[in-house]
C-alpha cells in the first residue's frame, strides 16, 4: 500500500473473513440511525472497507448519503420505462468531491502535512478547501485561470485556500501541482491519490443500499480525470469480492465531444496507444481535461464490466441538462451528459428498455448558473462559436407590473 499520494498504486483490501454479507447489510443499515458522527457520513459508515485503523480521527462534513431520484421525465427523453438519478451534487460542497476529500484529507492529517494542494477545473478545488479548513490546515488550489465557474471560486476563496489561476488549461495545472507534490510536506489530493479513491468508492456501497441490493444493469458516469470511474470500478469489485453483489453493473463513461481521449482509445480497437487530447475543448468546464490522469484505472472498470464510452455533442449536453431540470434536479453541465449519453445508447440498442438504469449526477446546477441563464435565454455558444438552440428554454419573461398582464402569461 502506498501511503502517500501514491503515483498509480491502488489500495488492496485485505478480505476479513470476519464479514460476512449479511451481518455487514445489518450493520450498515444500523448505523444509519446512529448520531456517531463516522455513522452520519456515507463514507466513513462503510468504514470496514477504509485503509483506516479503527480510531482513526476522521476530518468530515457529514458527505455522502445524497438522494437516488427517480426520473421520469429524463427516461421518457430517453425512451425509457424507468430511469435512476444519483445526486452527488447533493454533498456538502455541491459536486462527489467531497466522498473522497474526506479520505484524503484525513490521511493528510495523519501524515501531519504542512500543505495539501490539487489542480482543479472547480470543484475538487472547492471540495479541498472546504475539507482542509476543517482540518486547519494550509491549502493552495491551481486552477485553469479564467475557466473555472465563479461558484466554484467562490466557494474556495470562502474557505480560505490560497487560489492560485494559472495561464494554461487543466492538464498545464495537473503537470505543475504533480511537480510540486515532489516535496513530502506538500500532499497532493488529485485523484492519483488511492485515498480519494477509496472515499468515492464507498458511493458504490451506498447505491446498492438504496436499491436493496439489487444491481442495476448499467452505471453511468461522466468522464473527465477519470477518478470517479475508476472508483465506481473499485467499489464494485470488492463488494462481488465480498460477496455483497453477485455480479457488476455495466460502467458506461461518457465525455464531451471536444474533450473525449478516452473515448477515443475506447473505439480504437486495438486499444494500445492512450493519445492525450492537447486542446480539449467544451463548455461543460468541469470536464474540460485532455490528459486524464486516472484512466488505466478507469479502462480497467469498463472493460471487466463490459460497459463503453461515448461522446456527447454540445447540443445534446445542454438539452439533456434542461430534461433533467424538468424532474425537478438540478446538475451542472458534466453531470448531464450522462442522460444525453444514454439517450444515445438506447437509439443504438447498447441499452435495452427491459435493463435497470443509473446515471451519477456529480454536480449541483448551482455550480454553474451562468451556463443554464445562457441557455434559456439563447445566448450560449459552442467553443466551435456555434449557437447551442436550445429545446427547452425557458427565458425569464419581462412583464409590466399590472395583474392583468400577469394572468395573460400565467393562464
Ligand atoms: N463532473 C463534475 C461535476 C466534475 O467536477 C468532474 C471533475 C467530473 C464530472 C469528472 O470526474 O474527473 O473523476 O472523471 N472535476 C475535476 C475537478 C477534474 O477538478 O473538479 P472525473
Amino acid at each position: 500500500m502506498c501511503s502517500r499520494c501514491g503515483g498509480l498504486l491502488d489500495i488492496e483490501r485485505r478480505p476479513d473473513t470476519a464479514d460476512d454479507p449479511s451481518s455487514l447489510r445489518e450493520l450498515w443499515r444500523a448505523r444509519r440511525s446512529s448520531s456517531e458522527p463516522r455513522d452520519r457520513s456515507g463514507v466513513w459508515r462503510f468504514r470496514e472497507f477504509l485503509p483506516f485503523p479503527e480510531d482513526t480521527t476522521i476530518v468530515s462534513l457529514a458527505e455522502g448519503n445524497t438522494p437516488l431520484y427517480d426520473a421520469p421525465r429524463s427516461a421518457d427523453y430517453c425512451h425509457l420505462p424507468q430511469l435512476k438519478l444519483k445526486h452527488q451534487g447533493c454533498n456538502p460542497t455541491g459536486s462527489f468531491k467531497d466522498t473522497g476529500m474526506t479520505a484524503a484529507v484525513t490521511q493528510a492529517r495523519k501524515l501531519g502535512a504542512r500543505l495539501v494542494v490539487c489542480a482543479s477545473t472547480g470543484n475538487t478545488a472547492a471540495s479541498l478547501a472546504a475539507y482542509a479548513a476543517r482540518a486547519d490546515l494550509s491549502c493552495a488550489i491551481m486552477v485553469p485561470g479564467g475557466q473555472v465557474s465563479h461558484a466554484k471560486l467562490a466557494q474556495a476563496l470562502d474557505y480560505g485556500a490560497k487560489v492560485l489561476e494559472i495561464e494554461g488549461n487543466f492538464d498545464t495545472s495537473m503537470n505543475l501541482i504533480r511537480e510540486l507534490a515532489g516535496d513530502p510536506l506538500v500532499y497532493l489530493v488529485n485523484s492519483i491519490n488511492p485515498f480519494r479513491i477509496e472515499g468515492q468508492k464507498t458511493v458504490a456501497f451506498e447505491l446498492m443500499e438504496q436499491l436493496e441490493w439489487r444491481v442495476p444493469d448499467h452505471l453511468v458516469v461522466p468522464g473527465g480525470n477519470l477518478g470517479n470511474s475508476s472508483a465506481f470500478g473499485k467499489g464494485f469489485r470488492e463488494l462481488r469480492a465480498a460477496g455483497l453483489i453477485d455480479r457488476q453493473p455495466k460502467i458506461t463513461v461518457i465525455q464531451a465531444e471536444g474533450a473525449a481521449p478516452f473515448a477515443h482509445f475506447y473505439s480504437d480497437s486495438a486499444h494500445e496507444t492512450f493519445v492525450n487530447e492537447q486542446h480539449p475543448q467544451t463548455l461543460a468546464s468541469a470536464i474540460k481535461i485532455g490528459a486524464p490522469v486516472s484512466w488505466q484505472k478507469a479502462w480497467r472498470a469498463v472493460n471487466e464490466t463490459h460497459g463503453s464510452v461515448i461522446t456527447v455533442t454540445e447540443q445534446q449536453i445542454a438539452d439533456a441538462k434542461a430534461v433533467i431540470g424538468r424532474d425537478g434536479i438540478g446538475c451542472e453541465p458534466a453531470s448531464a451528459t450522462t442522460v444525453a449519453g444514454i439517450k444515445k445508447l438506447v437509439s443504438a440498442g447498447t441499452i435495452n428498455d427491459h435493463e435497470t438504469v443509473v446515471a451519477v449526477l456529480t454536480g449541483h446546477l448551482l455550480k454553474d448558473t451562468d451556463y443554464a441563464m445562457k441557455y434559456h435565454n439563447q445566448t450560449l455558444i459552442a467553443p466551435d462559436n456555434s449557437p447551442i438552440a436550445g429545446a427547452f428554454t425557458n427565458a425569464p419573461i419581462r412583464v409590466k407590473s399590472d395583474l392583468r398582464s400577469i394572468r395573460e402569461i400565467c393562464g
